[in-house]
């Protein structure tokens, strides 16, 4: 059984999502294209990860965000100053302060606080909880969670084993008070080991730990058990708590990480295919912006009904995992 550290799990009603937006770049980076500089191939890639392609943001982060956030109010039929808050999910951005929301505040005309969290590729369901909590308050009305991280920028392009993996994206959704249940699943088993990224050491004469930046590194083998068990054991526990049975779910939007992690995640539940939608053939990882990139696809496909019941699940490096069940 895995250790928990975990936020206590509760039903709320309070939050409802009314508006998504996303914004990807333009530049697509094939699998082929790895085969002209490091020793993979296409055929490795697609089997062991289902990731055809992936884009690369060739600009800043904060643009991306920024075209995301403001596709996201336009679904939402909001302006700027409608919006009372952001909360950011980011892990890397040229940035170090000020937060990347401030940013992309500033960028998109809006006059509300800001604040960014980093909890990895779960971040976005973490910055849902949190806006969650703040509508339940009743601090604010509308909160607009935004998830944008280039990871290509924290990989290192000559390992094969995690550059592969990663795409570019930025992806938010507004949130409002009101509307029905919302059912979050938050844990974390802390280790460094398995999924780390070292930041630049500075220059500090006094330091005396011999640190050095090292760009992301995975043990990919661990991070899928990890993956698979939990986002597996996070589903079920949330349906139960909800008194909702699987097949009720409607959606299942997971961590766009690996089409194997998400067919086993699936094949465990027993549920069809058509449930588990994904979008990383064509982007890849693209860390806590994938399950709102592929949440806005559904809603822009018109995918989505009202009242449908999805269920949300993350994991990533902490290692965190987090799970929400809620209705569209
Ligand atoms: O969002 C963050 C969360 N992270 C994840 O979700 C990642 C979870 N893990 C995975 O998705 C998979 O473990 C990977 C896709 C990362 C790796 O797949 P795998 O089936 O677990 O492969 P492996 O790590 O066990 O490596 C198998 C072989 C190794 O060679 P040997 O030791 O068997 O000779 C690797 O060196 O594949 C080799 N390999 C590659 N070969 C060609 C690793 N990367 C590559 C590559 N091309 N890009």
């Amino acid at each position: 059984t895995r250790v928990r550290s975990s936020a206590a799990s509760d039903v709320y009603k309070s939050q409802r999502i009314i508006g998504t937006g996303s914004a990807v770049p333009d530049f697509i980076v094939k699998n082929e294209a790895f085969e002209t500089f490091l020793d993979t191939s296409d055929e490795w890639i697609t089997t062991r990860t289902g990731i055809h392609e992936r884009r690369i943001h060739e600009g800043n982060l904060e643009q991306l965000a920024a075209i995301a956030a403001k596709r996201a109010l336009e679904d939402a039929g909001l302006l700027p100053c409608d919006i009372d808050f952001i909360i950011c999910s980011n892990v890397y951005s040229r940035f170090m302060t000020p937060a990347l929301s401030c940013v992309v505040q500033g960028l998109i005309g809006a006059g509300c606080p800001c604040l960014d969290i980093n909890g990895a590729c779960a971040g976005f369901i973490y910055a849902l909880e949190m806006a969650n909590a703040y509508l339940k308050h009743g601090s604010y009305k509308n909160i607009l969670v935004l998830s944008a991280e280039e990871p290509s920028r924290m990989a290192d392009w000559t390992d094969r084993s995690t550059c592969v993996l990663f795409g570019d994206a930025a992806a938010a959704a507004v949130v409002t008070s009101g509307g029905f249940e919302c059912l979050f699943s938050m844990h974390t088993e802390s280790n460094v080991e398995f999924l780390h990224a070292y930041n630049s050491p500075g220059n500090c004469p006094f330091e005396r730990t011999g640190r050095k930046h090292e760009a992301v590194y995975m043990n990919g083998r661990e991070v899928y058990k990890f993956a698979v068990n939990a986002a597996t054991n996070d589903i079920i526990a949330l349906c139960s708590n909800a008194g909702v049975e699987l097949c009720k779910v409607d959606w299942f939007i997971l961590h766009q990480a690996n089409l194997r992690i998400l067919d086993a995640v699936r094949a465990r539940l027993t549920q069809p295919k058509e449930k588990f939608p994904h979008n990383m053939e064509r982007f890849g990882n693209t860390s806590s912006a994938g399950v709102p990139l592929m949440l806005d696809q559904l809603n822009r496909d018109g995918a989505l009904n009202r009242g449908d019941v999805i269920a949300m699940s993350a994991f990533g490096a902490g290692l965190t995992t987090g799970a929400c069940l809620m209705r569209w």
